[in-house]
């Protein structure tokens, strides 16, 4: 097998793909190209100050196969990070999740088969669906396939189209499942930067529904070390789930926001719920911890999100221009 030197990383100008590019950069020798369109998640900013002879940005998409093709026989592993990620925008508009998803991982798994490159595939707890608030069972790689929203829809399907390449044309692919990831340069569409933006604009943070609903935080550093585990480690063909025990309701997170900003831990609006909203993910990662050794590092969600809250307020110049129009979207819903 070829040693890893150079790492295609797509979607690397969003929010854990940048992170990932700093943690081979700070962590690896390697050498990284980001292959990314820059949609209205990327930021180029978040790959600021990275070393020239080390990282480079391709802009393009991953679902062009002239683009895809030529990048991926010129490395010896991916890191396919590139998607729509949002469940609510998938909500409004299925079709661009179609495209990216399904038909960028498609691309790429053609690339990878015709070049034998090494394939990591970034996927999400949601593929599962949604667990019982006191079911005692966490999600497993075991765990049958049942998707709600578009987004998480299309992230089963690019998952089980890695299944069958590994299986049908033998590339080297793995692929991981992780819970819901927070820290810098999260897009402000997302549940806590729309919150802690909130706060600093003296707006009270919205809570979808009864805030009953349960996600398990992870910090994206955390992310971004299992995935250079994965990578180093894992056993071709195998899934690996990603999580750091970190269960909350919404309605803890938005209560300590609130803390955290000084405020009152009552000064938020219950809005509109989503449509089909999720209940509860929860990950069981012994196989990643007792296989392959890795740990998560922010064990204090508090903590995190405290140093979350100061980025956000000390990053305003990135987010702002953002804010308006994102809010827009969200009281055209009522939420
Ligand atoms: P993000 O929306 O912040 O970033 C996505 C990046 O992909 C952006 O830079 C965007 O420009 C790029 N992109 C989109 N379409 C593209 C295309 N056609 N070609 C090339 N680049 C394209 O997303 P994120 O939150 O950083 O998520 C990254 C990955 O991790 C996704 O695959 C997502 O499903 C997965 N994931 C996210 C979480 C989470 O909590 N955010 C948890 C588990 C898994
Ligand atoms: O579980 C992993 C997934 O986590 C990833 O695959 C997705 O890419 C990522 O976006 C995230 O999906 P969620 O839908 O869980 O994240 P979001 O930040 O949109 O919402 C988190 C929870 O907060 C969810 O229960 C909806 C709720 N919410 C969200 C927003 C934006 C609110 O209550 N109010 C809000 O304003």
């Amino acid at each position: 097998m070829r040693r890893v030197q150079r790492v295609l990383v797509t979607g690397g100008a969003g929010f854990i793909g940048s992170n990932f590019v700093h943690h081979l950069v700070s962590h690896t020798d390697l050498t990284v190209t980001v292959l990314d369109k820059l949609t209205y998640a990327a930021s180029r900013d978040a790959l600021a100050g990275l070393p020239e002879s080390r990282v480079r940005l391709v802009v393009g998409d991953v679902a062009d196969a002239g683009t895809v093709d030529p990048l991926v026989a010129e490395h010896d592993a991916v890191v396919h990070y590139a998607a729509e990620s949002h469940n609510d925008n998938s909500l409004t508009d299925p079709s661009p999740f179609v495209q990216t998803n399904l038909i960028g991982t498609f691309t790429l798994l053609e690339a990878a088969r015709r070049h034998d490159t090494r394939l990591h595939h970034i996927s999400t707890d949601e593929v599962y669906g949604d667990l019982e608030l006191d079911d005692p069972e966490r999600f497993t790689e075991a765990t049958p396939y049942n998707p709600s929203s578009p987004y998480s829809s299309t992230k089963a399907g690019s998952d089980l189209l890695v299944r069958a390449w590994v299986r049908s044309f033998g590339v080297r692919a793995t692929i991981s499942n992780c819970s819901n990831n927070y820290g810098p340069w999260q897009h402000i569409e997302k549940f806590i930067p729309r919150q802690i933006t909130n706060v600093v604009d003296g707006v009270r943070p919205k809570l979808y529904g009864s805030g009953e609903n349960v996600r398990d935080w992870i910090h994206a550093d955390d992310h971004s070390s299992a995935v250079l585990a994965i990578l180093e480690r894992g056993a071709i063909g195998e899934t690996y789930l990603i999580g750091a025990d970190g269960e909350k309701n919404n309605l803890e997170v938005v209560r300590l926001i609130l803390g955290l900003m000084g405020q009152p831990e009552d000064a938020f609006d219950h809005v509109t719920d989503r449509a089909g909203h999720d209940l509860r993910y929860a990950i069981d990662s012994t196989k990643l911890r007792t296989e392959l050794g890795w740990l998560p590092q922010f064990g204090d969600f508090e903590a995190g999100l405290a140093a979350t809250i100061d980025w956000y307020r000390e990053h305003e110049a990135w987010w702002r221009p953002h804010k308006d129009a994102t809010e827009a979207t969200y009281a055209a819903k009522g939420q």
